[in-house]
């Protein structure tokens, strides 16, 4: 019962054939990202990877994560010097050429498949079909940047009642700063950098101090797949000194910061305080997520949408469901489902075969989720648990779900596996509408599910939720380059959306050259 992948229904998934430890057979090519020269689509690639996760797990028994000390003062001045430097020749690269980069280094994470998932299980703490997606994803990042960057980096001769030839250029910035989080550490980390990249700006890269190793071999792969040395630099370090050094640093022409609202809140206001240039800001942030049920949502697809939502991942998701909304004629049957299907979870190490839910990223977010798991035991209704394996030792926390009076019982952000559940159909929750409104006042605008039957139903929540992406009767993670551009608003991010069609355009600078011919 491992958790389905969100692309795959899980009926499809239980109908397929797994590989198991000790079962025979052939073994298959390793499916492609979505943008490779083979492209099935990708529920047929995600089925295909089920084939694959003996020897993707066998590589994760062996491999060793690098030990990477974390500099206090990493040499933050003679890297923003040399990216510098090297930001003219890199700008006067051909896009075509950058662009061909791009695609040599996702042919090399596929053909590295089995490294890339070993590092993200042992160092990220992923389990494999997690890990295989984030490569996936990584892939894609590379070759959907690389097309959109041809497509628009391109001079466009704008005509005019001027009687002069007009031309509009899309160029690089200069010194872009990329500071990336540990949830995503391969796929959230080279999509910054390659977008950073691909438009001619040169790249400052600070990874999470949580995740270096993969950073660091993304970056050996890039500089082997043909970026210049000193057009990307990787900078490992706190946050508090290596990132803040970089944000601060005169010659950053812009940020691209993927991680906490808060933190992006500090970056923003260091770029105000900077004398000289204004400085960009690209920020996508943290989500207090939730999901609507209608009284005719079907209980079973609900239940499974909740289970992959607030579960996978360990709930480590930016995207992933934190607060249920559940209409309160079905709300003793759908929680009386979810209660039934975490009972299947498994908690276990991530290199186990079976593990569902692996350890939460560090001690320090393990000592957070207890303290607020132990606060809500006090003060809301406990729904269900998933059991903890006896004997288990680690950052581990046993997938759980609440019941709370009022949607204001949850105001922040709570980054693991513990769901919120709220019932509506009544009092100051009588209307949808009034559902939607008190969730934009919650200040978020990440994802958004909705479960019902109702024609126009979820156009209309929708367009009244201030949020970046919605999804309808499915889970509300996972999505997928090129097809579901993904980035929030207000609290959530600047937008754009990462792995969309305008994401490359905010990278740019843009001139407009006028000649009097
Ligand atoms: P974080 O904000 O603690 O750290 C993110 C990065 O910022 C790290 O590299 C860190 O070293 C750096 N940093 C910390 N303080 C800094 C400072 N003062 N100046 C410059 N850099 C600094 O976030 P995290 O714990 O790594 O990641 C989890 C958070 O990221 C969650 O809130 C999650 O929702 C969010 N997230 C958002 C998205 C999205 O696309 N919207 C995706 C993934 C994660
Ligand atoms: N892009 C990731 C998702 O959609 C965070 O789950």
């Amino acid at each position: 019962h491992q958790l389905a992948d969100p692309a795959v229904p899980i009926a499809t998934l239980l109908a397929s054939p797994l590989q198991r430890p000790g079962d025979e057979g052939p073994a298959l090519p390793l499916p492609p990202a979505l943008y490779g020269p083979l492209r099935p689509n990708s529920k047929g690639a995600d089925l295909a990877c089920l084939h694959h996760r003996l020897p993707l797990f066998e590589a994760a028994e062996r491999t060793q994560v690098p030990a990477i000390p974390m500099a206090e003062r990493a040499p933050v001045e003679e890297a923003m010097q040399a990216l510098h430097a090297a930001f003219p020749a890199w700008e006067s690269t051909p896009v075509a050429e950058r662009a061909a980069i791009l695609r040599r280094a996702a042919d090399a994470l596929e053909a590295r498949m089995p490294e890339f998932c070993g590092l993200l299980v042992r160092e990220g703490r992923k389990v494999m079909a997690d890990a295989v997606a984030e490569v996936r994803e990584a892939v894609d990042f590379c070759r959907y940047y690389a097309m959109q960057a041809e497509r628009l980096l391109v001079s466009e001769t704008l005509p005019g009642p001027t009687g002069e030839s007009n031309e509009l250029r899309m160029r690089g910035r200069g010194v872009f700063v990329c500071i990336s989080p540990w949830n995503f550490p391969l796929a959230i980390f080279a999509g910054q950098v390659v977008a950073a990249l691909v438009t001619g700006n040169t790249v400052a890269a600070k990874p999470a101090e949580q995740t270096p190793a993969v950073a660091q071999r993304m970056v050996e792969l890039l500089h082997e797949a043909g970026v210049p040395r000193d057009a990307l630099r990787l900078l490992h370090g706190l946050g508090e000194t290596v990132g803040a050094a970089l944000v601060a640093d005169p010659r950053c022409a812009g940020v691209c910061f993927t991680g906490s609202t808060q933190v992006a809140k500090i970056i923003q206001r260091t770029l105000a305080a900077k004398d000289g240039p204004i400085v960009p800001l690209i920020a996508e942030t943290g989500g207090l997520n939730a999901m609507i049920v209608d009284s005719t949502a079907l209980a079973e697809q609900v239940a499974d949408a909740v289970v992959q939502s607030a579960f996978r991942s360990t709930g480590q998701r930016c995207s992933a469901l934190r607060l249920l909304l559940v209409h309160e004629r079905i709300a003793d049957g759908v929680m009386k489902m979810i209660g039934g299907a975490m009972q299947e979870l498994v908690v276990g190490d991530p290199v186990r075969w079976a593990t569902d839910v692996g350890p939460v990223i560090d001690a320090e977010a393990h000592a957070n989720l207890v303290r607020h798991v132990q606060r809500l035991e006090r003060e809301a209704r406990l729904i269900a648990r998933t059991p903890m394996p006896a004997g288990l030792a680690g950052d581990y926390i046993a997938p759980v779900a609440f019941e709370l009076a009022r949607i204001e019982d949850l105001r922040e952000e709570i980054f693991g596996p513990v769901l919120h559940v709220v019932r509506w159909g009544s009092g100051e929750l009588a209307s949808i509408d009034a559902v939607v409104d008190r969730i934009n006042a919650l200040g978020y605008g990440l994802t958004l599910g909705v479960q019902t039957r109702i024609d126009g139903r979820a156009h209309q929540i929708a367009h009244r939720a201030r949020v970046g992406n919605v999804y309808v009767n499915r889970n509300m993670i996972g999505a997928v380059v090129g097809v579901q551009p993904f980035g929030g608003e207000g609290m959530s991010g600047t937008g754009p959306k990462a792995g969309g069609p305008h994401y490359l355009l905010r990278f740019c600078g843009e001139q407009t050259l006028t000649i009097n011919t």
